[in-house]
C-alpha cells in the first residue's frame, strides 16, 4: 500500500516531535543529575530515599537502641539511606536540626522529640512542605504529621499502679520519680499510674514524695536521696524509666535502706530486664523503641501508600516471678 505525500509529511512531523521530546527529556535529566538527583527518581540503590532521623538525645541506652533498630531496619533496604542527628537533650538544638534536615532535601522525617511544645512547629513546617513525618515515642501537639508510633504510656502507667497497689497489699508509702513532665510519656505514665493506684479505694496507700527527674539517672538518685531523708518509711518507688529506678536503687543502697520495692519502665534486655534478674528491681515494663516499625512505615509512606495515623506498640511486664520465662504480655 503506497503512502500519499500528506501521510508521509505527517509521519515525518510526528517523528521530529518524538525526537525533540526525547532530546528535551534527556537534557532535563542531565540537568537534574548536575544538581543532584530529583525526587521522582529516588528510591533505587543508586539513588536511595533519604530519611532524616532527629533523635532528642543518646544519653540513655534506650535511645541508642532506637537508633540501632532504625539502622538495622534500613540496612535491609538498599533504596533507603538514613541521616542521624543527635540533639543532645536540647530542644532548641533539635529544632535547628530538623530545619537542617529539611534544608538538605530529605524525603521523609523520623523524629523522637524531646518535648512537645518546642518541637510542634518545626514538625508541622516540615509536614506542610510535603515531607512525610513519623513521630516516634514522644508526641507533638496538633495533627500536622503523618503518623505517630509508640506504646500506650497511660496503659503502662496504669499497669504499674495496679501492680504497686497489689504488691503492697493495698498499704504503704510510695515515691514517684517522674520523667520529664513537658514530654508526653511523663504525663501519661503519671496519669496512668494514679488511675491504677486508685487511691480512693486504697485509703492506706499514700504517695509521700514525687519529683521530676527528667528521665535522668543522676537526677533520680538525687531526688531519691531527698525522699529518703524526708521519710523514714518508703515501701515502693515507681520511676518512669529504668535509669530512674536504678538511680533510686543506688540512693537506697547507699543510705542502707532495705525492703523498698522498685518499679521501672523500658525493659531493655541489658538494662531493666538484667536489673530484675539481678534482684535490683522488682518489676519493669517493656517500652518498645518502634525503630523497626518506623522503617516499615517509612517504606509504605515513600511508596505512596495510605497508612493509619497511629501505630500502638505492645508491652510486657517482667518480675522476679516471670523474668526467666521472658516476662508476660499485657493486653
Ligand atoms: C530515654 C527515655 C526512656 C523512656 C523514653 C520516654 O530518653 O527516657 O528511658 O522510656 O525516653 O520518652
Amino acid at each position: 500500500m503506497g503512502l500519499t505525500s500528506d501521510g508521509w509529511v505527517a509521519r515525518r512531523v510526528a517523528l521530529w516531535v518524538i525526537t525533540l521530546m526525547a532530546w528535551l527529556a534527556l537534557g532535563c535529566s542531565r540537568e537534574a543529575d548536575k544538581q543532584g538527583t530529583t525526587k521522582a527518581q529516588r528510591g533505587t540503590a543508586d539513588s536511595p530515599w533519604v530519611i532524616g532521623m532527629s533523635q532528642c538525645n543518646l544519653g540513655e541506652p534506650w535511645r541508642v537502641q532506637m537508633n540501632e533498630d532504625i539502622e538495622t531496619g534500613a540496612a535491609k533496604h538498599p533504596d533507603l539511606k538514613v541521616i542521624f542527628k543527635d540533639a543532645q537533650n536540647d530542644s532548641l538544638r533539635q529544632r535547628a536540626q530538623v530545619g537542617e534536615l529539611v534544608a538538605q532535601g530529605i524525603d521523609l522525617l523520623i523524629i523522637s522529640p524531646k518535648e512537645t511544645a518546642p518541637l510542634t512547629k518545626p514538625v508541622a513546617e516540615a509536614y506542610d512542605k510535603g515531607i512525610p513525618v513519623i513521630v516516634l515515642d514522644r508526641r507533638v501537639s496538633g495533627d500536622r504529621y503523618s503518623v505517630f508510633i509508640g506504646a500506650d504510656n497511660e496503659a503502662i502507667g496504669r499497669e504499674a499502679g495496679r501492680w504497686a497497689a497489689q504488691s503492697l497489699g493495698g498499704k504503704g508509702k510510695i515515691v514517684e520519680l517522674k520523667g520529664l513532665m513537658t514530654s508526653s510519656p511523663g504525663q501519661d505514665r503519671h496519669n496512668g499510674f494514679r488511675a491504677g493506684l486508685a487511691l480512693d479505694q486504697h485509703p492506706d496507700l499514700q504517695v509521700v514524695f514525687e519529683a521530676d527527674m527528667q528521665w535522668l539517672e543522676p537526677k533520680a538518685r538525687k531526688e531519691m536521696e531527698s525522699a529518703l531523708a524526708a521519710h523514714d518509711q518508703i515501701d515502693l518507688v515507681y520511676a518512669h524509666n529504668d535509669p530512674g529506678a536504678h538511680g533510686a536503687y543506688l540512693a537506697a543502697k547507699q543510705a542502707g535502706r532495705k525492703g523498698i520495692k522498685l518499679i521501672g519502665i523500658d525493659a531493655l534486655p541489658h538494662e531493666g530486664v538484667h536489673y530484675v534478674k539481678q534482684g535490683l528491681l522488682d518489676a519493669t515494663f517493656a517500652y518498645p523503641t518502634g525503630g523497626a516499625e518506623a522503617i516499615a512505615t517509612a517504606l509504605k509512606l515513600l511508596g505512596g501508600n495510605k497508612i493509619e495515623r497511629e501505630i500502638v506498640l505492645g508491652t510486657r511486664i517482667y518480675t522476679q516471678a516471670n523474668v526467666d520465662q521472658g516476662g508476660q504480655a499485657i493486653d
